[in-house]
């Protein structure tokens, strides 16, 4: 045995004490140091959603007609959701384990829905900014993409939609709000678009459904995005995001049981029993089911509208804090928590910029067209946003007196990736990496670290040089 299992079992409290020691390096998301990734509050609550999760943490929903207790807590936060994206309990969905089983699980029902009428060759229109579950789901259930450019204001441009719609276009998309930018589709002109060609408009609101709503209720102005919206169809929204449940809770909503009964799989011949399952996975986790739940009763309609409002309020300070720095810009005009800023100054590398700030612990995501960081905002951000601009202004200084910050680090390997031409390519190197790195003797794959040897070394081929090399010595290979 090479693996470090020891010969005879190990006392419950020492293996905990070394659970914890392996995340003394994970982003600091107590501090609300991160921007991405985990939606926090605190401790207690925590918790709290820690014991109603335990206390279901065995039960399956994989058979519904077993677990009677969770298909009750999956109908119950459905409709809590239905409520808030006003449609009537006609509506047919299913709670899932993450936005990207939601996006995916809409792709295989509207292709399978336009099979049924006889669309061979399925097509989606989706806009640029979609989040990358529905290219996963269209690659997954060969249904060809058909991107949507946006207009001037970040938004998808409807009219180009209008001319991608044809006789294999089996759905069509707008995000409430999309991830990248924090941007909201126009979804009442994707919704009359719908309406009038007789396609399926799904509206991913996976990072939006559990906070525009409350936006709303506090008396936030908010376009229409939802059902109200004829022409949706279908929309899908996590709890584990600012519904503030454990991870693992997303769901789905459809109108009508005419679209849901296509994301149903059945097999009546199976040896093991008649076999019906309303999503991706087999064993359904009850605990994330009763956690969802437990986060609603917890929250309260009063709570959620208390959070949205200090989160908008958070985030629009951000964002103000951000443009008086002088050398950065808002992308678009998101009016939700999520925002992009890029350097209008070609001496602030907005990339530098980002290993800047992550040297002064802050975890931040990069985007690229354009090049970008990224910020989803939650109220505990505003413990922070004092120093985090502090911070910001720190790394803009120091990145104007150091511009060789801009060619090394993960400037150097995301300046670098966003900006070759061969997309196709890049796309091919980086599922070579990936892959590399989950053999098992792999080391972990380091987007920093531009010297030849990844610290750690390792066997593999992902162990002995880091991202940015790899790619590097492909493209001067590729171009000279
Ligand atoms: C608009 C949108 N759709 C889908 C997803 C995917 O969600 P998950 O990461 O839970 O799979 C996200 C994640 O941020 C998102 O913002």
């Amino acid at each position: 045995m090479n693996s470090n299992v020891p010969e005879k079992g190990r006392p419950f409290e020492e293996i905990l004490k070394e659970l914890e020691n392996f995340g003394k390096d994970d982003p600091k998301y107590k501090e609300a140091k991160t921007w991405s990734l985990v939606y926090y509050l605190n401790e207690e609550y925590t918790q709290f959603l820690n014991d109603a999760y335990s206390k279901y943490f065995s039960a399956n929903g994989l058979n519904p007609t077993a677990f009677k207790s969770l298909k009750r807590l999956e109908k119950e936060v459905l409709r809590f959701t239905a409520d808030l994206f006003h449609v009537d309990y006609e509506a047919c969905g299913v709670m899932t384990s993450c936005g990207t089983e939601s996006c995916m699980l809409a792709v295989k029902t509207y292709r399978d829905l336009g099979r049924s009428k006889g669309i061979k060759k399925p097509e989606m229109i989706i806009p640029e900014t979609a989040h990358v579950a529905w290219d996963k789901g269209a690659e997954y259930f060969g249904v060809k993409i058909r991107r949507a450019p946006l207009d001037e204001n970040w938004q998808v441009d409807v009219k180009t939609v209008e001319k991608m719609i044809n006789k294999n276009t089996v759905m069509i998309l707008g995000s409430a709000p999309e991830y990248p930018h924090g941007i909201i589709d126009p979804i009442e002109k994707l919704g009359k678009l719908a309406v009038a060609h007789k396609v399926p408009l799904h509206v991913d609101s996976c990072v939006g459904g559990y906070i525009l709503p409350f936006m709303e209720m506090a008396g936030i102005d908010v376009p229409v995005w939802d059902f109200r919206v004829e022409g949706v169809t279908s929309i899908s929204a996590d709890i584990h995001k600012y519904g503030f449940a454990a991870k693992g809770a997303s769901c789905i909503l459809y109108r009508n049981i005419d679209y849901f009964r296509h994301q149903v799989f059945a097999n009546q011949d199976w040896p093991g029993g008649v076999f019906a399952s309303p999503a991706f996975l087999g064993t359904r986790p009850g605990g994330a089911y009763a956690a969802a739940w437990a986060a609603i009763q917890a929250n309260g309609i009063e709570g959620y509208v208390s959070l949205a409002k200090k989160t908008i309020e958070v985030s629009n300070l951000l964002k103000e804090e951000i443009c008086k720095i002088g050398c950065f810009e808002i992308i678009g005009k998101p009016i939700v928590s999520l925002l992009a800023f890029r350097s209008i100054d070609k001496d602030v590398n907005i990339f530098a910029v980002g290993d800047v700030m992550e040297e002064k612990g802050w975890h931040i995501d990069r985007l690229q067209m354009p090049d970008a960081l990224h910020a989803m905002v939650t109220a505990p951000h505003e413990k922070v946003i004092e120093a985090f601009i502090t911070d910001l202004k720190d790394a803009v200084q120091t990145v104007r007196e150091h511009p060789e910050l801009a060619e090394e680090g993960q400037a150097a390997t995301y300046g670098m990736i966003s900006h070759i031409p061969l997309r196709g390519m890049v796309r091919k190197q980086v599922i070579d990496i990936f892959a590399e790195s989950y053999k098992l003797n792999a080391t972990e794959i380091d987007l920093s670290d531009s010297s030849a040897v990844a610290p750690g070394g390792g066997d593999s081929e992902a162990g002995k040089k880091s991202l940015v090399d790899k790619i590097i010595a492909w493209y001067v290979k590729k171009k000279s």
